[in-house]
This record gives structure tokens, C-alpha cells and sequence, in this order.
């Protein structure tokens, strides 16, 4: 249950309050039949670029990663594409759907110090949340692009603690991506996985202190 000391709720932007694969109509509208494998593709290729250049060192924003996973999704299904038709899908990641349930839970928690923090850079995470409507319910726009370090590496989370002024286990932490709620959980942040693609708990050997099939759950904290 929650504890008296959370002081602040901060959740995941992408997979979380918004969904990566709305972009899927824009992806079939260009390349009819393609709309769903490109969408798949390309978010495992983002996550994947974003785990790599963290290990290697290479930072880059999460802008060009999506641009770069982008391409690399498009030539690996033999697609013909201008830059144009790579424009239009980026301009579309900037107006992904929220999941319907995340403006009202949003409005039951404003009392609360809500923030979100992602990988995503402050050029993609604004245009999104500002086009959303959902810009007014957050104390805090945080992203990883301030200090170059990709989650869930610990200096990406230590930044919230900077940014927010507030100790590791008083943030309650929400991501639908079990990669990140590991990496929040070994922080030490409260963790709340929000499992909406009904997946089994990652084996990293950091069980989320709690799990809800979608964002109503969080309500019990208000
Ligand atoms: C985010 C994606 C990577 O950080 O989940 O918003």
C-alpha cells in the first residue's frame, strides 16, 4: 500500500502514458501492409539503440535514436522511402495517443507532485505532452538528454532526485516497460509496473513492489 513518505508520483512517458504503436496508422497510410511490423521494428530498435550507446559511451539524443531506429526499421523491411516519408512518421511520434484511462487518473493525482521523466529528449517529450493537453498536470518535464545518461543506468535516475529535491524512496515510480521498472527498483525508487502488455515479471531479480494492468490502478495512492 502507499506509504505517507511518497512524496512525489513520476512515470515513463513512452509505453506508459503514451502509446508508441498509435504511430502505426501513419506507418500504414505510407507503406499499406507494413503498418504493424514497422511500428514492432522500430520500437525495439529505438530501445535497443538507446541500451547500446549507453553502454558504449556514445551518447546521442533520443531524437536522433528515433530518427536512426526509424531508418534502420524501413531499409531492414526493403522499403523504398524519402526523407519526406521519414519526416511524416517523426512528426507523428510527436501526436501519439495517450491510453484512454490517463487523463482522469492525471486529474485524481494533481493534488500529488506528478512529473514525468524519460529517455525521450526535451525536442520530442514537449511538442507530445504540450499537443496532449496533459502539460498543465505536471510539476516536472524531466528527461535524460540533461546529463546524457540513458535509463536505466543510476545517474538517470539519481537526476529526478536532483530535479524533484527529493530522497530515492520517497518517488513512486510508474513505467509500463519492465527494463525500466528493474532499473527504478534497483535505484530504489517505490516501483509500480504498469503491465499493459500482460507480460510475465523480467527476470533481473527486481520484483516491482507493485503491478496494474493499466494507470487506474495508481487511484489507491491519491
Ligand atoms: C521512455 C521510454 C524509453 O523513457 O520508455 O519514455
Amino acid at each position: 500500500m502507499p506509504t505517507a513518505k511518497t512524496k512525489a508520483l513520476v512515470f515513463d512517458v513512452y509505453g506508459t502514458l503514451f502509446d508508441v504503436h498509435s504511430v502505426e496508422e501513419k506507418c500504414q497510410e505510407l507503406f499499406e501492409g507494413k503498418g504493424k511490423e514497422i511500428s514492432k521494428l522500430w520500437r525495439q530498435k529505438q530501445l535497443e539503440y538507446a541500451f547500446l550507446r549507453q553502454l558504449m559511451g556514445q551518447y546521442a539524443s533520443f531524437k536522433t535514436i528515433t530518427t536512426d531506429s526509424l531508418r534502420y526499421a524501413l531499409k531492414t523491411l526493403n522499403l523504398s522511402f524519402q526523407e519526406v516519408h521519414m519526416q511524416q512518421l517523426l512528426d507523428a511520434y510527436e501526436k501519439l495517443s495517450y491510453y484512454p484511462e490517463v487523463p482522469e487518473v492525471l486529474q485524481q493525482m494533481k493534488h500529488k507532485k506528478l512529473a514525468v521523466f524519460s529517455n525521450g529528449s526535451r525536442d520530442m517529450l514537449e511538442p507530445l505532452i504540450h499537443h496532449s493537453g496533459l502539460a498543465p498536470l505536471f510539476h516536472e518535464i524531466i528527461s535524460v538528454d540533461d546529463i546524457k545518461q540513458y535509463k536505466p543506468s543510476p545517474a538517470s535516475y539519481n537526476h529526478v532526485l536532483n530535479v524533484l529535491g527529493v530522497e530515492r524512496e520517497e518517488v513512486l515510480f510508474m513505467s509500463s516497460n519492465g527494463w525500466d521498472i528493474s532499473g527504478a527498483k534497483s535505484f530504489g525508487f517505490q516501483t509500480a509496473w504498469i503491465n499493459r502488455s500482460q507480460s510475465p515479471v523480467e527476470e533481473l531479480n527486481q520484483k516491482p513492489h507493485h503491478i496494474y494492468e493499466d494507470l487506474n490502478g495508481i487511484v489507491e495512492w491519491r
